[in-house]
Parts: C-alpha cells; sequence; structure tokens
C-alpha cells in the first residue's frame, strides 16, 4: 500500500534522509520512531509528496506520488506536523472546505464531512469555531480533514503531541478504530512520534529513524519476544548507529 524506495532527502550538507525503502501492506499500522531531527516529517513530507526527494520513489496505493501525483493523493489522508486549521471557521465548515480541495463531488460532499465528524467524535462542537476549541479537539479536526474523502492510507505526523493524557488516550484510540475497519473502511497508518510508549500502545510495527537513516524495521511483538523491553532495544539501535558514524568519521580522517 506504502512503498519507499531509496528514498533520501539533503539540504545542502544536511541529509536529513538517507536511502529509507520499505513496504507497508494494506491494514499495518506502523509508528515512526525516532528523536527530534531524525527526518520524520521530512519522509512523511516526501511520502505525501508536499517535498520532492532528492533521490528515490514512493509509490502509495500503486500510484508513483511523483509521476502520478493527482491519483496518489487522492489515496492518502495527510495530518502535518502543524496541520492549517482556519481559526474563524466553523469545524462543519472547515471539513466541508476540505472535502472540496480534495475533490469530494458536491453530492457526497454532506455525507462525506458528517461521517467523518461522527468518526472523530465531533458532532457535538461542528457548530463551534475551531478557534475556541481545545487541542485536543483541534487535533481531531485535523484528523476529520484528513480522512474525509475516506483515503485507504493515513500519514499522521505526531498526532498526539501537546495533548495531555486524556485527549492522548482518544486520538489513540480514534486511530485504532480507523486501522480496524473492515474492508473499504480498513487504513494503513504511518504515524510518527518521539514517544516510545505511543508506539507500543497503538502499533504493530516499528521503523526506528536514527539521523535519517532506517535503524530497525520489526514488528513490535517480535522485538519484545525474548523479555527485552522497546527502550534497552532502541537505545542500542541509535547508540551503535552514533558510534558506527564515529568509526567512520576517525576512518576519514586517519585518510
Ligand atoms: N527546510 C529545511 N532546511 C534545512 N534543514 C531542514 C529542513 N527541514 C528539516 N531540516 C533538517 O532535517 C533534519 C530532519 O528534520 P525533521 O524531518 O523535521 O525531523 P523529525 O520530524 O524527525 O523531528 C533535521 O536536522 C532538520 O534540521
Ligand atoms: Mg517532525
Amino acid at each position: 500500500m506504502i512503498e519507499a524506495r531509496e528514498l533520501s532527502k539533503r539540504y545542502g550538507d544536511i541529509v536529513a534522509v538517507d536511502r529509507v525503502s520499505f513496504s507497508i501492506e494494506r491494514g499495518e499500522v506502523v509508528g515512526f520512531l525516532g528523536p527530534n531531527g531524525a527526518g520524520k516529517t521530512t519522509m512523511m513530507r516526501m511520502l505525501t509528496g508536499f517535498l520532492p526527494p532528492t533521490d528515490g520513489e514512493a509509490i502509495i496505493a500503486g500510484h508513483d506520488i511523483f509521476e502520478d501525483p493527482l491519483a496518489a493523493r487522492r489515496a492518502i489522508g495527510y495530518l502535518p506536523e502543524t496541520p492549517p486549521l482556519y481559526p474563524e471557521m466553523t469545524v462543519a465548515g472547515y471539513v466541508e472546505y476540505a472535502a472540496r480541495i480534495k475533490d469530494v463531488p458536491r453530492r457526497e460532499r454532506r455525507a462525506a464531512v458528517d461521517r467523518a465528524l461522527e468518526r472523530c467524535a465531533l458532532r457535538d462542537v461542528a457548530l463551534r469555531v475551531i478557534g475556541t476549541l481545545s487541542k485536543g479537539y483541534r487535533q481531531r479536526v485535523g484528523i476529520a480533514q484528513a480522512i474525509v474523502h475516506d483515503p485507504p492510507v493515513l500519514i499522521l505526523d505526531e498526532p498526539t503531541v501537546g495533548l495531555d493524557p486524556l485527549q492522548i488516550r482518544e486520538i489513540r484510540d480514534l486511530i485504532g478504530e480507523l486501522a480496524s475497519g473492515q474492508g473499504e473502511h480498513q487504513h494503513t497508518v504511518i504515524l510518527s512520534t518521539h514517544i516510545l510508549a505511543e508506539v507500543s500502545a497503538i502499533c504493530r510495527r516499528v521503523i526506528l529513524i536514527v539521523e535519517g537513516r532506517k535503524a530497525v524495521d520489526a514488528p513490535i511483538d517480535e522485538l519484545t519476544r525474548d523479555g527485552h523491553g522497546l527502550e534497552e532495544l532502541f537505545a542500542r539501535e541509535a547508540t551503535r548507529d552514533l558510534a558506527a558514524d564515529a568509526a567512520a568519521a576517525a576512518a576519514e580522517g586517519a585518510r
């Protein structure tokens, strides 16, 4: 459903994403885990077509995001790091606007908006102005705009950042429901987080990104099978990567 082939992004001398490849099947919920600055947002912006890669390809639901961007984008719901919410719009008005820019046909729009509001538990605040909502509700509005065209793929950049524990639980439950839908309504989800507990709470598979590179890609139950905590494993992977870098730099210096 989602395929990254050797995706790279360089900003001048900075390598934000370094030849990352993976393949994600329908219905999988995958967590991109990594410290701040690891390259998660850059990766997601490339997968959604907002940022051209320096190298590599991204295929979403069979469409190359850069060769066939319209078809690929139709298959994607994207919650950016900072969703462009218009504080003066009402919740329903904004989700309707999102449906319009995502080409949901006029006669289906009403039902699409209602469904998105329902799934995100936003019905009670449909007529409220976005600027007056709590951060948790605003995050749900961000998710509602991402799912309004019923895309098979959801890409959520730090969906619970800045929320309180209760709001975090609500958003996690919502993501779980979106992923567990049946048939047509089953979503494939990638979410990013710098919080370890988040991946074990929501995801079945984790891709650990360290300094732009894929350090681990495995099902969570496999990683924790022999009694290791995820924490321990990731600390080891992160430092192994840094140690390898230091060794490479030393070798470079010796030449
Ligand atoms: N527009 C940009 N110009 C230069 N460097 C950038 C730009 N965007 C991101 N970076 C750098 O790329 C790296 C990865 O950033 P990012 O993808 O935002 O990481 P994450 O989302 O994991 O915190 C960081 O070192 C960041 O400073
Ligand atoms: Mg980020």
